[in-house]
């Protein structure tokens, strides 16, 4: 514990001026606005080369999930700027949702490249409350890496469940907590608070394979895997999808 909050202690300090800017209320609103999707966009494009093989297999059964008419409608929770559309089989309806409006210029340039499928509707709200979206109106519902920043998962979660009709999938791809025994869990623990405060509320040590076999899913296809990039405490990761 003691190395834990002495090393938390020096990476604090490296960045100090951040966490005084936090203090009195300025970094939260650059952080969203500025400072992550600057981030982010840049981090995405070696992750996203990285998980493509994974994130094909993943979505390979999307068209399994069409509903009798032919459709697949699915709901994106924290679509960013779209890193997903590319994996959506052609004509899948697509409404996004978003917190953060900062991901717009990116993401237009991700509907222009993917116009196999159609873009029903974006919506600013957060996962937890999605009242615009009717129960049971969505095929798919699709989440990665979101729920490492969220406050309570199972309200997420219960949302989705809500807005898929039965039968439907619910896709994931999250960077999870690694083995308590492990050094990857020491070094989690080490960045945790400056990492949160960095990159937009993102928290390392999340279990959240517990938060989808809690959620009340009638399937729960999980595996525990690694997206290759090594250097990050962002890892171990579970995939997977899970029906209602
Ligand atoms: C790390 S990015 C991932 C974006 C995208 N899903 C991807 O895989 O590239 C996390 C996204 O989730 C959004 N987000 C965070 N908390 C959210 C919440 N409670 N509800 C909906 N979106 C949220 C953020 O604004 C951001 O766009």
């Amino acid at each position: 514990r003691k190395p834990i909050l002495l090393l938390r202690a020096g990476i604090a300090l490296l960045v100090l001026p951040i966490h005084i800017l936090a203090l009195v209320g300025l970094w939260q609103p650059f952080c969203r606005r500025v400072f992550f999707p600057f981030f982010f966009n840049r981090f995405s494009a070696s992750y996203e080369r990285k998980a493509k093989g994974q994130k094909q297999e993943l979505f390979r059964n999307l068209p399994d999930f069409r509903s009798g008419s032919g459709d697949l409608k699915l709901l994106e929770i924290g679509t960013g700027f779209g890193a997903n559309f590319q994996f959506y089989p052609p004509g899948c309806k697509v409404t996004c949702t978003d917190v953060n409006p900062s991901f717009q210029q990116n993401l237009l340039r991700s509907m222009a490249k993917n116009q196999h499928i159609s873009y029903e509707r974006f919506l600013l709200a957060p996962g937890e409350d999605l009242h615009q979206v009717p129960s049971g109106s969505m095929d798919a519902v699709v989440c990665t890496l979101v729920l490492c920043s969220v406050h309570k998962q199972s309200s997420i979660l219960k949302e989705a469940l809500r807005v898929l009709r039965p039968g439907g999938a619910f896709y994931f791809l999250e960077h999870v907590a690694a083995e308590r025994s492990s050094w990857k869990h020491f070094w989690q623990q080490v960045w945790y608070p400056t990492w949160k405060l960095l990159f937009d509320g993102c928290c390392l040590t999340k279990e959240t394979w517990k938060a989808l076999e809690e959620a009340n899913f009638s399937e729960l296809h999980l595996q525990h895997t690694t997206v290759a990039l090594p250097w990050t405490p962002t890892q171990p990761h579970i995939i997977g999808y899970a029906v209602k």
